[in-house]
């Protein structure tokens, strides 16, 4: 099977990594890649949607896996699909799950899927309404993408109200703010939850649980996400079974009934109060880095799971995993998340990786012979082990042999199980 995957971070460098450990994948490309993915394929410089189904055509790709949102919502699914070609990931009116919040929200009120009250509006006098009937905190979010910083937390009513006012007047987040959504705050603890989805059936990968903030004991401005592990014990299985019945199944079901089947990534940021799951958000992809977690314990060889994912053929695939835990740990470059940092060589002490631990890289280039660091999330450091504990210290042993300047990282991933904030 030759593969092509869209993308350049560590998500799709782990994606990438699985087919190339599968034996019945034979070519491998990657679109752009970045400097690492060179090693386990070949890197791309096509990004036009046109040009890439072009190339698919004409190489004979049997299969594309798309790693991130942006062409999702640009309707490359759309694009492949009309030409007869395998791609995995949803057209752009089922990536709408993603790409619009109020969307979301009113499709999960059509379907009486839990999450939490809100209102969606363009008007500032209902937004301030909706205020007045809520508690402190209150949650006000822009309905469109805004690089996952268009939602805010506001302490109190007045800022709730100013918030929604500078949304809706466009003074925030321009276009992606015209219309918002007020929600209740909910108190818990947060989910990852993936199901690989072809449209009708779906098959539910191990709970994850991401970190969002920079620093340890979740301090500091929200991320991209610096560490996820992953099975999570939080996630138990009478949980799982709620999330399963009661969000993911709904979800599939309506999309189909809606006229929009959704198939690729089904992604559920769950918030658990009192053991009962409640939807925060859906995204329409792997969440990076907790893709770079999860892969490696697959078992199903990736070439069947994604060809079945996107060819329509789920139905009754048995979906096997390793008997191990993961932990991600994110090797950031010095400014992160603030600004860009000027490159740096990366080097990985000899005989640092094993098969207990190993790195997925994301923010990376190749010069010549060396590997630079280019700033953002540069790569993960991934440790398995038979539980979080053990996984999380062979990632650890790994990142203290990696080595850039201005290397940043968090010493409390997994604090979650482990109980250890500082690592
Ligand atoms: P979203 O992009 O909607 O998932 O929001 C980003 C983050 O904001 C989530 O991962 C949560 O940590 C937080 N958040 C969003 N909505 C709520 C809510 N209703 N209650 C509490 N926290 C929330
Ligand atoms: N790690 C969360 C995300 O990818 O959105």
């Amino acid at each position: 099977m030759n593969v092509l995957i869209i993308g350049s971070g560590g998500r799709e460098y782990a994606i990438g990594r699985i087919f190339k450990a599968d034996p019945a994948c034979q070519k491998l490309y990657f679109a752009p890649g970045n400097g690492a993915t060179a090693d386990l394929g070949t890197n791309l410089a096509i990004s036009d949607h046109e040009a890439l189904a072009d190339f698919a055509q004409a190489e004979g790709i049997d299969l594309t896996v798309v790693g991130p949102e942006d062409p999702l919502t640009g309707g490359i699914v759309d694009r492949f699909r009309d030409r007869g070609l395998n791609i995995f990931g949803p057209t752009a009116a089922a990536a709408q799950l993603e790409g619009s919040k109020a969307f979301m929200k009113n499709f999960l009120a059509r379907h009486q899927i839990p999450t939490a009250p809100y209102i969606e509006t363009e008007s500032i006098e209902a937004a301030e309404r909706f205020i007045d009937t809520l508690s402190a905190p209150i949650v006000v979010k822009a309905d469109g993408l805004c690089a996952g910083k268009g939602v805010i937390i506001a302490r109190d009513h007045a800022e709730a109200k100013a918030t929604a006012r500078d949304m809706l007047s466009g003074n925030l987040f321009g276009q992606a703010g015209n219309r918002v959504v007020v929600e209740a705050f909910l108190d818990g603890f947060e989910l990852s939850v993936f199901a690989l989805c072809d449209g009708e059936d779906f098959v539910v990968l191990p709970a994850c649980q991401d970190h969002k903030r920079l620093l340890d004991g979740d301090e500091g401005p929200n991320t991209g996400g610096m560490g996820a592990y992953g099975p999570t014990p939080l996630a138990t299985p009478e949980l799982m079974e709620k999330i399963q019945t009661r969000i993911i199944a709904p979800t599939v079901a309506g999309m189909k009934k809606d006229g929009h089947p959704f198939e690729g990534v089904l992604f559920c940021g769950i918030m658990v109060v009192d053991n009962e799951p409640y939807t925060l958000e859906f995204n329409v992809r792997f969440g990076d880095p907790e893709c770079e977690a999860l892969m490696p314990l697959l078992q199903t060889p990736a070439t069947e799971l994604f060809y079945k994912a996107a060819t329509g053929d789920l139905k009754g695939i048995e979906l096997r995993f390793k008997p191990l835990c993961a932990v991600g740990v994110v090797a950031a470059s010095a400014h992160y998340p603030y600004k860009s940092t000027p490159p740096a060589a990366i080097t990985v002490e000899a005989g640092a990786q094993s098969e207990q631990a190993h790195i997925a890289y994301a923010g990376v280039k190749r010069e010549g012979e060396k590997l630079m660091a280019t700033g953002g999330r540069v790569l993960v450091c991934v440790g398995l082990g038979e539980n979080v504990r053990t996984a999380r210290d062979a990632a650890y042993r790994l990142m203290d042999r990696v080595h850039f300047e201005g290397k940043q990282h968090r010493r409390d991933i997994a604090w979650q199980v482990t109980g250890e904030q500082d690592g």
